[in-house]
């Protein structure tokens, strides 16, 4: 008996990894975060299985129910929106299932960030523009940000930011990252990407607060940073004519020539 914390996507029913799909198919018990999670995917659950909404219950009674599935030898499928990683509340209910000696295992799942990129067409990272991107939030009623992750110290970077949570602070995001970026600097709102009603809304730090009108609420990203613009960044030296690597070795005297395939370490240093 195992407890399936599974990434569920970002909304698409068909943005589910297989393995998601097909551990939702074995589980006769499913719970499911039902204010984000597409109920479509409800629909791989076997017959008769016991499929909970676990937005009205507190923390006891969804442990409540993965300890009676655990007594009776029950497999549960835990659908959480997104990936486990971030803002899920997983960590809080791994912590319970170790203390109860419940095993569980983790299937990752599309992050929202990566579904308003591909929403967006675009690569949040690009040489010599970025190469980092930031996860982050602002606090909310229940949240509060631990010292020293404030939006001026990441800004402070110049990395792509992918702000979660803050779609009511957009005013605050603004006020924070315009010292830094420039009120000039791109931002992209994704509002529910994914879904069918998804929408977008691209601008800049002095103009992206009066485009988002009162509809668009709760599930959006916002991503800022000169990345969302740029056609004059370089090419990486991955795909470069004459880049001297492990699959393309230049030369005979190429520290790469005959490196067997497969030897992963060759070439690390010159990854792009
Ligand atoms: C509780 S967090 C869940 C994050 C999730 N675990 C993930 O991997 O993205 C909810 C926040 O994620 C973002 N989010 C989740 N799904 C989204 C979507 N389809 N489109 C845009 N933003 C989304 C929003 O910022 C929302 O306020």
């Amino acid at each position: 008996m195992t407890i399936h914390f599974i990434g569920a996507g970002p909304g698409a029913p068909d943005l589910l990894t297989l393995r998601g799909r097909d551990l939702i198919a074995s589980s006769p018990v499913c719970l499911y975060a039902g204010s984000l999670v597409p109920e479509q995917l409800l629909e791989h659950c076997p017959a008769g299985a016991r499929i909970i909404n676990t937005a009205p219950l507190s923390l006891d009674e969804i442990i409540a129910e993965m300890r009676s599935a655990h007594a009776a030898g029950l497999d549960v499928a835990r659908l959480h929106s997104g990936d486990l990683s971030v803002w899920s509340a997983m960590g809080e209910q791994l912590r319970r299932l170790r203390e109860l000696a419940i095993p569980y295992a983790i299937t990752p799942g599309v992050p929202s960030f990566a579904a308003a990129a591909a929403t967006l067409g675009q690569e949040l990272t690009l040489p010599g523009v970025a190469q980092s991107v930031v996860l982050t939030r602002t606090p909310g009623r229940a949240s509060a940000m631990p010292d020293g992750e404030t939006l001026a110290n990441f800004a402070r970077t110049g990395a792509t930011l992918a702000i979660h949570l803050s779609i009511h602070n957009l005013a605050q995001v603004v006020e924070a990252l315009v010292p830094f970026y420039g009120a000039d600097c791109p931002v992209a709102i994704v509002w529910r990407a994914s879904w069918p009603d998804e929408r977008v809304v691209r601008g800049r730090l002095s103009t992206v607060a009066s485009q988002v009108d009162d509809a668009m609420q709760r599930t959006a990203l916002i991503l800022v940073g000169p990345v969302l613009d740029s056609e004059d960044f370089q090419e990486s030296s991955l795909y470069a004519v004459g880049y001297d690597r492990r699959f393309r070795p230049q030369s005979a005297d190429s520290p790469f020539a005959g490196t067997a395939p497969g030897d992963e370490r060759a070439d690390k240093r010159h990854e792009p």
